[in-house]
C-alpha cells in the first residue's frame, strides 16, 4: 500500500538543502539571531512581493492580525466582523484586544465571506471588516472594499493563507489597511518554526507594530508604548528569504495539482473548489465536497490516504466562544459547508501519480 502524506514538508527540504542549510549557517557564523540583516532584507523583499510600502515580521500569523488590529486602536467596545467559517485565530486576534467579533455566514461557492450579510450586521461600533482568504482564494475584494467604503470601516486582511493568491494581478495583502500572513511550516510560504508579517502602505502603523513587537520601545530602553514579545528570528527570516524566490513556482504546483484533482474527480458525486477567471487561488488546501465524508475519510485512511477537516466546527459553535451567545443554526451556510468539507493531500511536490492513485481510491469507494 502506498502511504501517502497530507503536506510533506522533507521533500522540500531535501530539493532546497544547500542553499537552506547554507542560509542558516550563515546566521550562526553571525550570532546575530534577533532583528538582524536577514529580518530587514526579507520584510523589504516580502513588502516588494506583495507590492506594498511596507512589511513589519513578527511572531506568528496569530500576532501579525493581533498587533495589526491593536494599530487601528479598536479594542473594548468596538466590533469586527469575522466569516464564522475559518481558523479561531482570526477571531481570536479580534478578542485579544477586547474588541468582539461579530461573525458573518460564507458564500457556499468559493467558502468566503458574504458581503451583503455582513452589511446587515454592521452597527454604530463596528470599526472593521475582516476578510480571510480562506484555502488560498481571496475573497471578493471588490464588494468588501466597496462596502468598508460605504460604512467608514477597515479592512483587514487575513491572508495567513494566501501567500502570492491575487485577483487580476493585485496580491492579497494589498487591499486592506492592513494585512497578515502566517509563516507556520506548512503555509505556502513557511517557516521552520512560528512566524508572520503585516503588510502595509501605512507608515504611521508600522512605527506602532514595531514597537509593539519589541517591549514598545522606539529606541533600546526607551519605552513609548506598552509593548510584548513577537519578533520573527533571523534564522527564520534566512529561510524566508531562501524560500520567498520559490513562492511563484510552488505557488502554480498547487495550481496544476488541484486542476488534475478536478478533471479526475470529476464525475463523482463530489463538488470540486471552483477556480474562477481573475483569480489566482494558490491552494494552501484542497478542499472537496462530500457527503458521507465520514465513511470516506475512513476508507481513504485505510488506503494510506490522510485527509482533513478545515474546518469542522465553525467559530460560533466552539466552546471558547460560548458567551458570544450564538447557536446552532445562525449560520446555514458555514454548517452546511462544515458538515461536508474534506481536504485533501496538498503541496507542491505532490506527484501526479500520487494524486491519480488518490483520485482512484475516491472512484472505488463510490463503486463500493
Ligand atoms: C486563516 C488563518 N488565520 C490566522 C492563522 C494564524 O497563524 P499562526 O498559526 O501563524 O498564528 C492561521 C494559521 O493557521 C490561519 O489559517
Amino acid at each position: 500500500m502506498k502511504k501517502i502524506s497530507f503536506v510533506d514538508l522533507k521533500r522540500q527540504y531535501r530539493e532546497n538543502k544547500t542553499e537552506i542549510d547554507l542560509a542558516i549557517k550563515h546566521v550562526l557564523d553571525s550570532t546575530h539571531f534577533i532583528l538582524g540583516e536577514e529580518v530587514e532584507q526579507f520584510e523589504k523583499e516580502f513588502a516588494e512581493f506583495i507590492g506594498v510600502k511596507y512589511a513589519v515580521s513578527v511572531g506568528s500569523g496569530l500576532s501579525a492580525l493581533e498587533l495589526g488590529v491593536r494599530s487601528l486602536e479598536i479594542g473594548q467596545g468596538d466590533e469586527v466582523l469575522v466569516p464564522v467559517n475559518t481558523y479561531i485565530a482570526s477571531a481570536s486576534a479580534v478578542s485579544l484586544v477586547g474588541a468582539t467579533p461579530v461573525l458573518v455566514d460564507c458564500l457556499e461557492d468559493t467558502f468566503n465571506i458574504d458581503a451583503e450579510k455582513a452589511e446587515k450586521l454592521i452597527t454604530e461600533k463596528t470599526k472593521a471588516i475582516m476578510p480571510v482568504h480562506l484555502y488560498g482564494q481571496v475573497a471578493d475584494m471588490e464588494k468588501v472594499l466597496r462596502l468598508a467604503k460605504k460604512h467608514k470601516l477597515y479592512v483587514i486582511e487575513d491572508a495567513c493563507q494566501a501567500h502570492g493568491a491575487s485577483i487580476r494581478s493585485k496580491m492579497a495583502g494589498g487591499f486592506g489597511i492592513i494585512s497578515a500572513f502566517s509563516f507556520y511550516p506548512g503555509k505556502n510560504l513557511g517557516a521552520y518554526g512560528d512566524g508572520g508579517i503585516v503588510t502595509t502602505n501605512n507608515k504611521t502603523i508600522v512605527d506602532k507594530i514595531r514597537m509593539f513587537r519589541n517591549y514598545g520601545q522606539k529606541e533600546k530602553y526607551k519605552h513609548l508604548l506598552l509593548g510584548g514579545n513577537s519578533r520573527l528570528d533571523n534564522l527564520q527570516a534566512s529561510i524566508l528569504l531562501v524560500k520567498l524566490k520559490k513562492l511563484r513556482l510552488w505557488n502554480a504546483k498547487r495550481l496544476e495539482n488541484a486542476k488534475l484533482y478536478n478533471k479526475s474527480l470529476d464525475d463523482l458525486p463530489i463538488i470540486t473548489p471552483k477556480i474562477f477567471p481573475n483569480y489566482n487561488h494558490t491552494f494552501h488546501l484542497y478542499v472537496i465536497r462530500v457527503k458521507d465524508r465520514e465513511k470516506l475519510m475512513k476508507y481513504l485512511s485505510s488506503a494510506g490516504i490522510p485527509t482533513q477537516m478545515h474546518y469542522p466546527i465553525p467559530i460560533h459553535l466552539q466552546p471558547a466562544y460560548k458567551e458570544l451567545g450564538y447557536k446552532k443554526g445562525d449560520f446555514p451556510v458555514a454548517e452546511k459547508l462544515a458538515s461536508e468539507i474534506l481536504s485533501l493531500p496538498m503541496f507542491p511536490e505532490l506527484k501526479s501519480s500520487e494524486i491519480k492513485y488518490i483520485c482512484q481510491k475516491i472512484r472505488d469507494f463510490y463503486r463500493g
